[in-house]
């Protein structure tokens, strides 16, 4: 044996030039492979693809390459049935996998590591992680985007009072309301695949940080893994998490969104409001209050978007304060990244589901409707049309809604004689106008909440995805 066997961590891949183990606390605080292991997959597929390229540019031998294969997929079989033994004191799964390597097929696993370096490694895997998860969301995303436009398809005629600053505006239509946040997803999930898109570079070659002076092959090894190309500088590559920072940035927004929509489910399925009813299998009730169902789901949905945001903001500030090349603080990537990736994935398919389980009640929908004077923009536009400056429209309209509030009507319930008190331009066809099926109606272009514009735009969007 060595002299540092002697005093020395024996086991650890990096131990021979130390004097004495680290401490129990060190030995935690250092090792990620209870966070890690997850990428234990993506770590072999990295390693088997560069084994390749090393047997292929005869830096090992091909029967090494053999033992290097065999190895690895026993070692695969081992973690997919739960049987592979994780040690702390082996620190990451880079360093779990190559030592078990190295027990099952000798030398041919003490190979593997040539002209490589954890850092290009772990940059690798992240990398490969990230990819994997950026297509299960974009799957999610068009999932869910189907299942709101279900809903919107049913309810394309329904009206619903438009609000903003949370007083009603003007009339829309439910379907229309859902179609925001479609094109919400919509514009996720082509963030998505812009962060997948730049994330998708090969690492693995920078070794270290500067390179190796081995011959490698990087496009091969790239072109192995599903990569677009290579990462051009070796010190960036290995150091920067800004694919990381972005992934986070993607999933925030996605967050927004969904919190968007969460506040209006909690809102609209409040007694209170009551525009809908949640199924209960998205609901709870209360330990002490029996008559109680919450809308835990959206609730918690609203809550999680914090979470995420969080790592966000914990992923930029581990990286801002960092010199080149890489550092120890990247090994604190992993778990907000794993964590977002969880959330976005659970709240994504929940909230798929649960768009079937939304029972919308038209009834309510309808009644807020008389109490906003909805329609009132309608009457102003009839005005113009009619000739009159939209100013002038504007305050004779305003004349009508006063004198409505006093007598506590709503503007269809004036007769045609007390209408044209607020402008004689007024005729008997503004009673078409004044309707809520009237106001949907006249809005007919694209982008507009006229029933046959929600279903026009429902086509599109199926046909696109
Ligand atoms: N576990 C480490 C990480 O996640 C792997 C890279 C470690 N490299 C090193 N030189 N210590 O970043």
């Amino acid at each position: 044996m060595t002299e540092h066997a002697a005093g020395a961590d024996a086991g650890k891949a990096w131990s021979g030039r130390f004097s004495e183990p680290v401490t129990e606390l060190v030995k935690r605080y250092t090792a990620s492979v209870f966070f890690d292991r997850r990428m234990a997959l993506q770590d072999i597929r990295g390693s088997l693809a560069h084994a390749r390229m090393l047997a292929k540019q005869a830096i090992i031998s091909a029967a090494d390459l053999a033992a290097i294969e065999r190895g690895m997929a026993q070692i695969q079989g081992e973690i997919e049935r739960g049987e592979f033994n994780w040690n702390l004191d082996d620190e990451d799964v880079h360093l779990n996998i190559e030592k078990r390597l190295t027990a099952l097929v000798g030398d041919a696993g003490k190979r593997l590591h040539t002209g490589r370096s954890r850092n290009d490694q772990v940059a690798t895997d992240i990398r490969l992680w990230l990819r994997d998860t950026l297509d299960t969301l974009d799957g999610l995303l068009a999932d869910y985007m189907r299942a709101l436009l279900v809903l919107a398809e049913q309810h394309a005629e329904t009206p619903l009072p438009g609000f903003t600053h949370l007083q009603v505006a003007q009339p829309v239509t439910f379907g229309h309301h859902l179609l925001a946040y479609v094109e919400m997803a919509g514009r996720d999930r082509s963030r998505v695949r812009d962060c997948r898109a730049r994330m998708n570079r090969l690492p693995l070659g920078a070794a270290a940080l500067a390179g190796t002076t081995f011959p490698i092959d990087r496009e091969f090894v790239a072109r192995e893994l599903g990569f677009d190309g290579v990462c051009e500088n070796s010190l960036d590559a290995v150091s920067d998490r800004d694919f990381a920072i972005e992934f986070a940035s993607v999933a925030s927004l996605i967050m927004v969104h969904v919190s968007r929509f969460s506040e209006e489910l909690i809102l609209w399925m409040s007694p209170r409001v009551g525009f809908i009813d949640i199924a209960d299998r998205f609901c709870t009730g209360s330990s002490i209050m029996p008559q109680k169902k919450n809308p835990d789901v959206p609730e918690l949905a609203r809550g999680k978007s914090g979470r995420v945001f969080g790592h966000l903001m914990g992923l930029l500030t581990l990286m801002k304060g960092q010199p080149l090349a890489y550092n120890k603080d990247n090994q604190e990537d992993k778990e907000p990244i794993f964590d977002t990736a969880d959330t976005l994935i659970d709240t994504l398919r929940i909230f798929a589901d649960m768009a079937t389980g939304i029972r919308v009640k038209p009834e309510a929908m309808a009644a807020a409707l008389k109490q906003g004077y909805a329609t009132a923009t309608d009457l102003a536009d009839y005005l113009v049309k009619k000739g009159l400056p939209f100013r002038d429209a504007h305050e004779a309209v305003a004349q009508a809604v006063r004198a409505a509030e006093k007598r506590g009507c709503d503007l269809p319930e004036f007769t045609l004689t007390e209408l044209q008190v607020f402008s004689p331009l007024i005729d008997d066809d503004v009673f078409g106008v004044l309707t809520v099926a009237g106001s949907l109606a006249a809005r007919d272009h694209i982008g507009g909440t006229a029933p046959a514009q929600v279903k026009a735009a429902i086509a599109r969007i199926r046909a696109a995805l």
